[in-house]
């Protein structure tokens, strides 16, 4: 009696309809700054590292990329304010459209995340507040004291926005992610441990998310809904960043996003991983804002092959991204397709300013094959 092949489904491997968007399988990259942009401006090297992380259908998301000159505030991160930084970045995203990836711009700005050094003139870094960071000895970072923003001036940081998603489609990336997490410009404004303002832009709940509100409102104008995608981080405490009621922050924003009918997509970062008895555990805390977006949702934080199939199984999320295992697993949709072993990351080269290590030379499974003296045998 001839035997049916069963053949093992894999819900990270399934196809999804991203609003037009056709997309082969649910691994997305998530969005990893990589600090080798020399001089603010994307480099050839780039085009290598996105090529070799891209696939049919498969949705990439870009480093943080800076909006102005005010918005840096990590040694080399690219921008998309010049014309000359848009042209940069045309062949990077040819290169990912040629193996028939999709590829989302993240526009970011980092408000106090910074110090004099990366500021236009040594000026004060703009933030929400006057409140500077702490500086953080792990990571040797400083930050310097930031200056308030005046009420007059929030229209034109998010005008540089706006801009920054124009020049966005103009270098060819399909959609922009508007960067509203881990205690940068945005969050500093939405986050009651952060915004000590008494304007329009502070306070209530209401006024401390209207700058993320119009920032998104504004690019939404410019692009589109359908090619704008949110990114938000509630729990996070990175950078001295924290809310105290971060579910009802969470649930305002989300209800903000669905006034756009047919946004991209809601990205959102789950909590910090817990340790319970010894195992990795993921809070999986999102799924009261999963419920009430209305459109494709992107969970983030912790994930594996496991643990991945299994929230897209659940229907707790239809899209999962992935960062430090996508950094050192160029091919990591094929290597969760075969259940392959997965290569380890080299935490010390993530931000660095080097063109290769730690960059372009991760393995791809055939390279294993390459060196493995027995697969002639
Ligand atoms: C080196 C590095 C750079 C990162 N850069 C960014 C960034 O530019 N924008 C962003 O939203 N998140 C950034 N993140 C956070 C990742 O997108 C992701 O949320 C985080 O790594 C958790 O996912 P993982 O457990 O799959 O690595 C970065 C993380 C790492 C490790």
């Amino acid at each position: 009696m001839a035997r049916e092949a069963v053949k093992e489904t894999i819900p990270l491997m399934t196809p999804y309809k991203m609003g037009q968007l056709e997309l082969s399988h649910r691994v997305v990259l998530a969005p990893l700054t990589r600090c080798r942009s020399y001089g603010n401006v994307p480099q050839p090297h780039a085009a290598v590292y996105y090529s070799q992380r891209a696939t049919k259908g498969g949705l990439l998301i870009s480093e943080a990329t800076d909006v102005s000159p005010t918005a840096q505030g990590y040694p080399e991160t690219p921008g998309i304010w010049t014309q000359e930084q848009v042209e940069a970045w045309k062949p990077i995203v040819d290169a990912v459209h040629r193996k028939g990836g999709v590829f989302v711009c993240q526009i970011w700005h980092v408000g106090r995340v910074s110090n004099n050094g990366f500021q236009p003139d040594g000026q004060a870094p703009i933030s929400s507040t006057d409140k500077q960071i702490s500086p953080d000895p792990e990571s040797g970072m400083v930050y310097s004291k930031p200056r308030r923003l005046r009420t007059g001036e929030i229209p034109g940081i998010v005008d540089d926005f706006r801009r920054a998603a124009r020049n966005a489609i103009e270098a060819g990336f399909d959609g922009v992610e508007v960067h509203g997490a881990h205690g940068y410009l945005l969050e500093q404004f939405m986050k009651d441990g952060t915004n000590d303002r008494d304007d329009e832009y502070g306070g209530s709940l209401e006024n401390r998310c209207r700058f993320a509100v119009e920032v998104i409102d504004a690019v939404v104008r410019e692009v589109g809904a359908h090619r704008v995608g949110v990114r938000l981080s509630p729990f996070s405490d990175f950078v001295e960043c924290a809310d105290s009621v971060p579910m009802t922050l969470a649930d305002y924003m989300v209800r903000q996003l669905n006034m756009h009918e047919g946004l991209l997509y809601c990205h959102m970062v789950e909590p910090r991983i817990a340790n319970v008895i010894g195992r990795r555990y993921i809070p999986h805390r999102l799924l009261p804002f999963r419920k009430a977006f209305n459109g494709t949702f992107i969970a983030a934080g912790g994930y594996d092959r496991d643990e991945g199939n299994k929230v897209v199984a659940d229907g707790y999320t239809d899209l999962v991204a992935y960062g430090r295992l996508f950094i050192s697993n160029p091919d990591l949709p094929r290597r969760f397709e075969l259940g392959a072993s997965l290569n380890n990351y080299d935490r010390s080269t993530f931000i660095t300013q080097d063109p290769i290590v730690g960059y372009t030379d991760y393995p791809f499974l055939e390279d294993d094959h390459k060196h493995d003296p027995t697969i002639n045998a």
